[in-house]
Order: C-alpha cells, then structure tokens, then sequence
C-alpha cells in the first residue's frame, strides 16, 4: 500500500486501509473497496488528510496505526465525556481528577506495551475529532520523548497526563473564538493566549493534580528564544515538560488538517522543527523528538538524488531520514530492495522529497 494525499486521489484506485470517522468504530470506508468520485468528494468533506491506496509495488507492505482505532476510540470517548461535562464544573471533583488519571494511565499502558516507539504512519485524523485526536497525540508523542529520556514511569504518567489536558483552558475561552474558521484579530489571538494560564486557575486547586503537570501545561506555548506565552520563559527557565509538550503539540498540529490550510507530510513538519531548534525548541530535546518520528513513514513515495523513485518500505530510529526503500525507476531496477543506511553502493544518494501527485508516479504502479 501506499500513501497519497487526499488531493491526488483519483476514481478507480483501491482502498489498502479502512478509513474510520468518528463517532461510530466502524469503518467509513472498508479495504478493497474502488473509490469513485462520490466517495472521494465524501472524503474531502471530511477533512480527511489522505489514504493508503493499494499498489502491484506494494502490495506486501503492511502500515499498522501507532494507536489502534479501538483504543483511539476508547480514549477518545472518555475525553468526551470528561470534557462534555464534568470539566466544566469547578472546582473539579476527586472523581473527575480520578478519570483523567485513569485515562492517562490507559494511554501509558497501550504506549508502553508497543514494540515500536517510531511513529512510522501517517495517521488518518479527521477535522471533526480533531480536540480529542489532538490530546491523545501530544500524550502519545510525549510520552514517547520521554520515554528516549528513560523517565520513570511515573513521570511518563505525569507527561501522559499534561499532553491529555494541556489545552484545557481552552473550555475558558469564547467557542466563537475557538471555532473561528477565518484569521484571528490581534484582541482575539489576545484572547487564546490566555488559556495556559486559564488551565491553571481551573486545576491548581486540586491538589491531587501533581506540580509538574501544572507547570508543564502552562509553559506548553513558551518558546526556548523567550518570544513564547504567556510568560516569554527563556531557555531552561522553561520547565522541561513544557518544552517536551511544545515538541508533541507544535508536530501534531503541523501534521494535521485545518479547515485553512491541508496537513503537512511528516518529512515537511521535521524539515521545519529541525529549523526551530534553539529558536522555538531546546535543541537536545528536537534531538530525541527526531528519534521517534519516521521523516518518510513506510509506504510513501520519495524521490532520490539520484532522480530514482522508491517507496519506503522500513524505517530505523538511528536513521530517520536514509529507510529502506523498493525502487520504482528506472525501469530495470523497478521492485529491487535497497537499505539506504547500510547499502555501499547507495551512499551517495539521500531522499531529497515526498512524491504525491500522481502525474508525477510511473503509469503502471495502479495497474
Ligand atoms: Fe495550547
């Protein structure tokens, strides 16, 4: 299977992964299915960033999603709940603080019983889940970070946690400003940037929820140069988890679709955070981030120095940007397996860009 961008799709390709669309767990759209014209405006509609199509070249690559959508939608049910009503009272009970812990905690688990600590997918969101798809990354991304860290699991829980919740005083500003499609006016960006502080006002006074939560959801929005909120906290004045959180929420919010701009591909939201280091990001943390993302996640198709064009069949965390690849041109060499980190004869070429319009693909890769 391979992964194209939802604007490239065109009638007659063959669905390779269901696509799923809150709220129900079932899938909108089955693998195997032929997607026409309709199904394809159905998609755009959605908001959906892309699918995975099937492909003669690809045909035994697999792409499992770093969260099962059984889990994503168990989370993503109790987040819905918690926020539909419980959050919204004040002061919060034990029993909501319980749930949250309790949510973190499943989360935790399902992360840290994984195999894989490569986000190696792109994951198909939907604008619609997008708060709550949007918790369950930074939690997730968080919590791998850390995990390159070797944090204790208790402190994973604490990260978990803070990435869960970390937009939660957003409940405390205007919907209106929240839901805005268009740009915002200075007074209403004014406005959002109040909710890290807003978040503190509403949960500093349980005390069951521990200091380094609170303090980690509202630094989430300073930046390592001082030009962040609310605070302008420079360098290591910012707290450690805040910075961790920066890394998880600046990354998901590129990757994802927004009803003003599409979402990027992974390899475009690396480029760009590789740049921040120093700037918006503590640079040792970017460097565990860059760890546990996979800048071409298996199944896209890249394009080599050399004007070769491959799918990428495997990643390593050693070396996120040289994956295994399956060459596609030239023609001779179409179907051949090469390690870009380890194969002598390749060293010299490197993965210059994701390839996702289809003009651009040999003619017989649908066939
Ligand atoms: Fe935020």
């Amino acid at each position: 299977m391979i992964y194209l961008p939802l604007q490239h799709l065109q009638p007659g390709m063959v669905l390779a992964r269901s696509v799923y669309y809150h709220p129900t767990s079932l899938p909108l759209i089955v693998a195997g299915q032929q997607l026409g014209s309709p199904m394809i405006r159905k998609l755009t509609e959605l908001n959906i960033s892309g699918v995975y199509i099937e492909s003669k070249f690809a045909s035994d690559i697999e792409v499992k999603e770093f969260i099962e959508p059984k889990i994503k939608q168990q989370v993503t049910n109790e987040l819905k709940s918690l926020y539909g009503g419980y959050l919204h009272n004040m002061p919060l009970s034990t029993s909501t603080i319980d749930s949250m812990r309790n949510i973190a905690e499943k989360l935790l688990n399902y992360i840290t019983s994984k195999e894989e600590f490569l986000l190696n997918i792109i994951d198909i969101k939907d604008y619609d889940t997008y708060t709550y798809s949007h918790s369950i990354y930074v939690g997730t991304l968080s919590v791998l970070i850390g995990m390159q860290l070797n944090y204790s699991e208790n402190l994973l829980l604490h990260l978990a946690m803070a990435g869960l919740f970390h937009d939660i005083g957003k409940l405390d500003i205007s919907l209106d400003i929240i839901n805005k499609k268009g740009p915002l006016t200075p007074e209403e960006f004014d406005e959002i940037k109040t909710h890290p502080k807003k978040a503190i006002s509403r949960l500093e006074f349980s005390q069951k929820i521990p200091n380094i939560v609170l303090s980690a959801i509202e630094s989430h929005h300073e930046k390592y140069n001082g030009t962040g909120y609310p605070y302008g906290l420079k360098g290591d004045d910012i707290p450690i988890y805040g910075r961790i959180l920066a890394l998880a929420d600046v990354y998901d919010a590129l990757t994802s679709s927004r009803s003003y701009r599409r979402a990027w591909l992974p390899n475009e939201a690396v480029e760009y955070m590789m740049g921040c280091g120093g700037t918006h990001f503590d640079h040792d943390l970017l460097k565990a981030f860059l760890r546990i993302i996979a800048a071409y996640p298996v199944g896209t198709v890249v394009q080599l120095s050399n004007g070769s064009l491959a799918i990428v069949l495997q990643n390593s965390k050693e070396h996120i940007l040289r994956p295994k690849i399956r060459l596609l041109t030239p023609e001779n060499l179409a179907n051949t397996d090469v390690d870009l980190a380890t194969d002598r004869s390749f060293f010299n070429v490197t993965v210059t860009g994701t390839i996702t319009d289809v003009d651009k693909l040999p003619n017989t890769i649908f066939e």
